[in-house]
């Protein structure tokens, strides 16, 4: 499975094209199947239709602990290191990983879960949530998790959507220096919940919370009553292993569908191709279960390839901005993998923070979540890799399972700000807004996929349509990822950032729309529209125009309020870092907004903001320039 040269990486990438479902069948071929697939492939971007290993029947968590326990049952599969500093790191062998998931499993099915139901994960960072997809996965429950940033509401909407059985959370959390209630928020959120059944309550902090008698029950005193053995259901490779929410152009959060056997597959070829994991290395991915990195590169990916990984708590900055290396050089860990804009900050912080750490464990750095400017690029290549650690720029999406773009470490030259070339079986394309095809290289346009690789999104949950509509209608038979993406010269690929109303602020995928709907609550607010814009940490920052007519409010009392409005909807992860309170927007004849315009301003242009002659009122864009924060 594993490439070790260029040479061989130029080969497999020619036989996944030439020959996908020879190709992908040899790779198959190393995994626990109960029963071997009758056909590799079966598809169509129209429906879409996308079914790889069509028949097999599998159990993902019998391939990501059961077959290693005979060779690695006291193999540490995670290092758990505690949100404070200076506490013995946690280590949790496959032997126990095995037990903790089994009894878990146990747990679920005693709450009556069977296969097909959805479970929802609101967890911390703790083995606990990793604990919890395995656990679903283990007796075929379809696993939703909800990052921790998202408010009440929002979990509301998505365990509603998807009608959860049940919910997985715990008292509190620690972040740092704050303590976040995790079961007063899940309280909130079940008040108009009918799907749910129970809820398991992980003691985290020790915070008193309210358990409703006949729904809520204790993590321990459950799993105390469970066996460590449990029969892994058998799964059909189609049947959905998880839903994810993630953030579109327009209206809610989709519940974006991953499927069995193809995810499987593809998440532990990319993870050992891409990082070059050798056995006994320890692999650290700093993203949290709440997002696809999570799952394909925590959970999924580094345990179906056996390896050793770290599980962190807590914060870069906390108790300092050293705290990565203090725990890269504690943990020796090898092979390190973060988010630009994590990087940035600790930039900032300055090298003070980085110095008292040799870091010389070190062989590969990863990037993933947003673009990697080149002074990112070059401050990480220097300071953290000793200038002698490749950097992987990995660039994927929830929809695609896996990681798509990239170097693999130590194989392919790599190039600041460049995520290079697509791993074997991905056949990347630019077009223009006419769809189009551009051929050769020194080129950009929008980028697309026009073959399906085994983690492609199967579906978005509960409206398949929407699914057909968002990634395989604007380009007649290709994925549409929307990404601009440059082709260089030498044919690799830049990913130039979002070409639709989504914005990344600090690596998390943020839908203008949904912004704006939250931002509408507030009752003095008849209209708003928010855009990106550069922000030196985060990426892109979010900037919010409002049209407030009529208040008896200050301008700082506005902004609190419309603040908390988004936080309660949306999440803190949502706020707007500039709001700016306008008497209108700039608008066409025909009542669009021209957000054009609105970006320029907030990247703080005022001269040069194109054609305004379709405008119905030109004096608004004067007043918006005048008023820019
Ligand atoms: C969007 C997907 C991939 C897991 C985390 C984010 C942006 C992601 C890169 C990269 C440039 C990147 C894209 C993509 N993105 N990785 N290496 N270089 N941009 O997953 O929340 O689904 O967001 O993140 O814009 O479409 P996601």
């Amino acid at each position: 499975m594993q490439i070790r040269s260029f040479e061989e990486y130029k080969n497999a990438y020619e036989l996944s094209i030439k020959e996908p479902e020879n190709f992908w069948a040899k790779i198959a071929e190393n995994f626990v199947w109960r029963k071997k697939w009758d056909k590799v492939l079966d598809w169509n971007f129209t429906e879409p239709k996308i079914n790889w290993f069509i028949n097999g029947k599998l159990n993902i968590t019998e391939n990501c602990i059961d077959r290693h326990l005979p060779a690695k049952a006291n193999d540490i599969a995670f290092y758990f290191e505690e949100n404070e500093i200076g506490r013995p790191v946690k280590k949790i062998t496959y032997q126990e990983l095995h037990d903790e998931v089994c009894k878990l499993a146990n747990v679920l099915r005693s709450f009556g879960v069977t296969k097909g139901d959805r479970v929802c994960i609101y967890l911390p960072m703790i083995p606990e949530a990793v604990y919890s997809l395995l656990a679903c996965a283990r007796i075929g429950a379809v696993h939703s998790v909800v990052f921790g940033g998202f408010s009440a509401q929002s979990i509301r909407d998505r365990i509603n959507d998807s009608s959860c059985k049940v919910v997985l959370t715990s008292d509190g959390a620690y972040r740092g220096n704050k303590q976040i209630p995790m079961k007063a928020t899940v309280d909130e959120a079940l008040k108009d919940c009918p799907s749910v059944e129970k809820v398991l309550v992980f003691k985290r902090t020790g915070e008193k919370v309210n358990m409703q008698s006949n729904r809520d029950l204790e993590w321990d005193i459950e799993i105390n009553k469970q066996r460590s053995e449990c029969e892994p259901e058998i799964m059909d490779s189609e049947d959905p292993l998880f839903i994810l929410y993630t953030s579109g152009s327009t209206g809610k959060p989709k519940g974006v569908v991953h499927s069995c056997g193809g995810y499987m597959v593809y998440c532990c070829y990319s993870f050992i191709n891409v990082f070059q994991y050798e056995p006994e290395q320890i692999y650290w991915c700093t993203a949290d279960v709440g997002w696809i990195t999570g799952h394909s590169y925590i959970t999924y990916g580094p345990l179906l390839a056996g390896a050793s990984s770290v599980i962190f708590e807590g914060i870069p900055s906390y108790p300092d901005a050293g705290r990565f290396w203090n725990i890269v050089d504690k943990l020796k860990v090898n092979i390190f993998y973060t988010a630009p804009t994590a990087i940035r900050s600790l930039e900032a912080a300055g090298l003070d923070f980085v110095k008292p750490y040799n870091l010389s464990s070190l062989k590969v750095l990863g990037s993933v979540g947003e673009p990697i400017n080149e002074e990112a690029w070059q401050w990480y290549h220097k300071n953290i890799g000793k200038e002698k650690c490749p950097i992987v720029d990995t660039w994927w999406q929830t929809e695609t399972g896996g990681i798509l773009i990239s170097p693999l470490a130590n194989i392919t030259k790599t190039k600041p700000s460049f995520a290079t070339l697509p791993l074997p079986g991905v056949q990347p394309v630019l077009v223009d807004d006419k769809g189009k095809l551009i051929e050769g290289n020194g080129v950009e346009g929008n980028l697309c996929i026009k073959f399906p690789w085994p983690s492609i999104i199967r579906t978005t949950y509960g409206d398949h349509e929407r699914c057909r509509q968002t990634y395989f209608a604007t380009y007649h038979n290709l994925y549409f990822t929307g990404d601009g993406c440059k082709r260089d010269e030498e044919g690799y690929y830049r990913i130039t950032g979002r070409v639709d109303d989504v914005i990344n602020v600090s690596g998390h995928r943020i839908g203008t729309a949904e912004v704006e709907s939250a931002i509408n609550e507030h009752a003095d607010v008849v209209e708003s529209a928010v855009v990106g814009y550069p922000h030196d940490i985060k990426g892109q920052g979010i900037y919010a125009y409002c049209i407030v007519p009529k208040t008896t409010k200050s301008q700082d009392e506005l902004r609190k309020e419309i603040l908390n409005c988004v936080n309660k909807i949306i999440g803190p992860i949502a706020r707007p870092d500039k709001i700016q309170i306008v008497s209108g927007l700039p608008k066409t004849r025909s009542g669009k907004i021209m957000r054009r315009i609105l970006r320029k301003v907030a990247e703080g242009e005022t001269k040069n903001l194109g054609d305004v002659s379709t405008l119905l009122d030109p004096l608004v864009v004067e007043e918006i320039v005048k008023g820019r924060l």
